[in-house]
Parts: structure tokens; sequence; C-alpha cells
């Protein structure tokens, strides 16, 4: 089949999960990794071959959405049959601290990478199918349930720089009938989740409260409601996306919604502790504006793609939680041995 395919942001969650799922299906993968002083390839490591060895077909790419000529160069050199643009600074609280580089990042970013793709395009007469990761932050202040035909009211410099973003991709669509999808996708997590994302926030606390490592959670706004899903099934709706007869956009939810306390309910159960004993509010980590409640109706990608989803929010919370214990153990493990020094770790 021969297929190629290039994921901006293979590093991050999403990116891991989805180049595993198109490796699975014969692709070969190339992915856009940034220059950093330590290694970032963590989520990746267990599925990349060093480029020598025979068969690979996991390539990495030195590059980053803020330099539009390398974007151009590595869609020139990959000649991909699918891009999946999933780079951001995805972090909502920290786009009010950086909101120009959000902005960069999310919006020209993505308007960057589809000026390559269209040029690329148009040199080689190929045709290329681009997704782009839209978020239910979009939504933002809008009441649940939201669905397609939402607006949207963004609440932060991130929320509306993916606006921007979708509307560029739409505009591209429509403007030179590119095969472009936007998928509106609303929280999913996992174990590979970043740390200072709420839910792993408090997976991770419980494990290491419950082995001793910690003492104190320190959250923000605890009322929030979210649909949580698990990434490995949304990234299978990104691809079933790009594998269409038409190119559309799609809100990717479960359609069930829960709390910040519920999570931090169902994670401490998990571990057999009160979290109000070890819960404490700080107000660093409330936000400017926050959105209140997103729930999603994923009725068109559940008729139209066949897409849905697998796994429910308590099965979520115990997996992370069980991977966070086996991650709190073996730190356990070596500091009780001496080889690891007591140490803490900024999280938003
Ligand atoms: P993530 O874990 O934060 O990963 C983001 C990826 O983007 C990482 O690989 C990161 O690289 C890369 N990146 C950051 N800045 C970049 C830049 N300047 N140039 C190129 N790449 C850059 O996010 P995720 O949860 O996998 O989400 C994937 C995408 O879906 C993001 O666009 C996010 O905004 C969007 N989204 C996520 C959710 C969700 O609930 N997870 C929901 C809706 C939409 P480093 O590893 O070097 O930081
Ligand atoms: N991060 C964080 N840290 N969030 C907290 C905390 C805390 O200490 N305490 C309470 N919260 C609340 C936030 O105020 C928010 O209402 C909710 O928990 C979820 O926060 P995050 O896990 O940071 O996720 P998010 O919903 O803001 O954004 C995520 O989902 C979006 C899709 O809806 C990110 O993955 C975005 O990139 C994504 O687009």
């Amino acid at each position: 089949m021969n297929r190629r395919a290039l994921i901006v942001g293979i590093t991050g969650q999403d990116g891991s999960y989805l180049a595993e799922l198109l490796l699975q299906k014969g692709y070969q993968v190339h992915g856009i990794v940034r220059r950093a002083s330590t290694f970032n390839t963590g989520r990746i490591d267990h599925i990349y071959a060093d480029r020598h060895e025979p068969d690979t077909r996991l390539f990495l790419h030195f590059g980053d959405l803020s330099d539009g000529t390398g974007m151009r160069r590595i869609v020139e050199e990959v000649k991909p049959n699918e891009v999946y643009n999933l780079g951001a600074q995805s972090h909502v609280r920290v786009s009010f601290d950086e909101p120009e580089y959000t902005a960069d990042v999310v919006a020209t970013g993505t308007l960057r990478l589809l000026e390559a793709v269209r040029d690329y395009m148009l040199g080689s007469k190929q045709t290329v199918r681009f997704y782009q990761a839209g978020s239910s932050e979009m939504f933002g202040s809008e009441a649940p349930p939201q669905n397609e035909k939402t607006p949207f009211h963004p609440r932060s410099p991130y929320a509306a720089s993916k606006v921007a973003a979708h509307w560029f991709a739409t505009n591209y669509r429509e403007a030179y009938g590119m095969f472009i999808c936007n998928g509106i996708l609303f929280n999913h997590e996992s174990p590979r989740r970043g740390e200072t994302f709420v839910t792993r926030k408090i997976t991770r606390a419980a494990a290491r409260i419950k082995l001793g490592l910690d003492h104190k959670l320190h959250l923000g706004n605890l009322d929030a409601k979210r649909d949580w899903g698990f990434a490995g099934d949304y990234v299978r709706a990104m691809w079933q996306m790009l594998q269409a007869d038409q190119p559309d956009d799609f809100v990717v939810a479960t359609g069930v919604s829960h709390s910040v306390r519920q999570c931090l309910e169902l994670a401490f159960q998990e571990v057999e502790l009160d979290w109000k004993k070890y819960v404490e509010l700080d107000s660093r980590y409330l936000r400017p504006a926050e959105v209140d409640h997103l729930l999603g109706d994923a009725s068109k990608a559940r008729e139209k793609l066949g897409w849905q989803p697998t796994v429910t929010f308590p099965e979520l919370v115990k997996m992370m939680v069980a991977h966070d214990l086996e991650l709190a153990g073996r730190e356990q493990t070596l500091r009780l041995s001496g080889q690891l020094q007591e140490g803490r770790r900024h999280a938003w």
C-alpha cells in the first residue's frame, strides 16, 4: 500500500497513539520533532527503530510550526499522502501566560503548514489529505451539548487560536478544493497524557500520595465539567476522517461528562484514600476565563464514520491510576536504594 503520513506533534500524547495506529496499518510514518536540550521522544521511543535498520517505517525530522521554511522543506521531502496537524502549545492555562507564542504556533503555524501543503500539491499534482486538530475549547461558553452546528465562543488565547486555525483550514478547503477535515475533539486522556493536565495530575498524585512520595495535591476549579474519553479511541477517529469520500468536520466525544471533583473521587477510590484529606486550592490554577461545561454530541461521527468510543471514564481513570502506581513504585524503589534524590516538579 505504501502510504506515507506526516505527523506534526508526533511526540505528544495523540501523536504517539496515531503513529502506532498508522504503523499497524502499514503506513510509512514521518514525524516532526522539536529540537530540545533534553530528549523529548519518550512517548515514541518504543516504536522508533534506527533509520539504518532494515524495514524501518518511522522517520523523524527536526521542525517547528513557527518555521515555515522548514515545514515546507519537510513536506517536499516526505511527499505525504496524509498530513496530521497535531502540533500545538496545547495547555489552556499556559496560553494566558504565552498568548503570542500560542497564537503563532496554533493559528499561524497551521496557516504555514497549509501553505506548504498547497504549494507541494500544485507543484507535484499529488493529492494530500489534511487533518486539523480542532478542539471543544472552541465552543467555550456555549451551553452543552455541543455539536458541529454549535457556534464558537472561545475563552482563552489557545481556544481563539484554534478557532482561527479551524477557519484557515475551512477556507483552504473551500478556496482550493483541498481535502481537509477539522476534527473537533473533546478532552481525551491516557497514561501518556501530559502531567499538567488535570486528569493526569490527579491520577499521578493519587498514586504518589498512596506510596508516600507526595503529601498534597494543589488544584484550581473542581466544578468544571469535561467530556473525557480515551486518546487511543480518538486517534482512530482522525484516521477515519481522512479515509472518507468527502472532507468534512466532526465532533468526537463520548457524550458523558464528569466534574473535576468526580475525577478526584474515582482516582482516590482506586488507591483507597479520601481525596478531601489531600487536596488544597491554589488560585494559580484558576483561569482568567473558565470553560464550565463541555459535553459533546458525536452523532455525526457515529453515523458517517461508524466511530464510537470503547473506554468509559471510570475505566480510563483506573487505567491511568494503574500506570501511575507502576511509575511511582519504580521511583520509590530507586529512592530507597539511594539512586534518586528527592525533587519537586512545577506543575500547572
Ligand atoms: P500534546 O501532548 O501537548 O502534544 C502537542 C505536540 O505538539 C507535541 O508533540 C509538541 O512537541 C508539539 N508542538 C508544540 N509546539 C510545537 C511547535 N512550535 N512546532 C511543532 N510542534 C509543536 O497534545 P495532545 O493532547 O497530543 O493533542 C494533540 C493536538 O490535539 C493538539 O493540537 C491539541 O491542541 C489538540 N487537542 C487535544 C485534545 C486533548 O484533549 N488531548 C483535545 C482537542 C484538541 P513537544 O513534545 O516537543 O512539546
Ligand atoms: N490543568 C489543570 N490543573 N486544570 C485544572 C486544575 C489544575 O490544577 N484544577 C482544576 N482544573 C480544571 C481546569 O480549570 C479545567 O476546567 C479542567 O480542569 C480541565 O483542565 P485541563 O486538564 O488543563 O484541560 P482543558 O479542558 O483546559 O484543555 C484540554 O482539553 C482541550 C479540549 O477540550 C487540553 O488538552 C486542550 O489542548 C484541549 O483542546
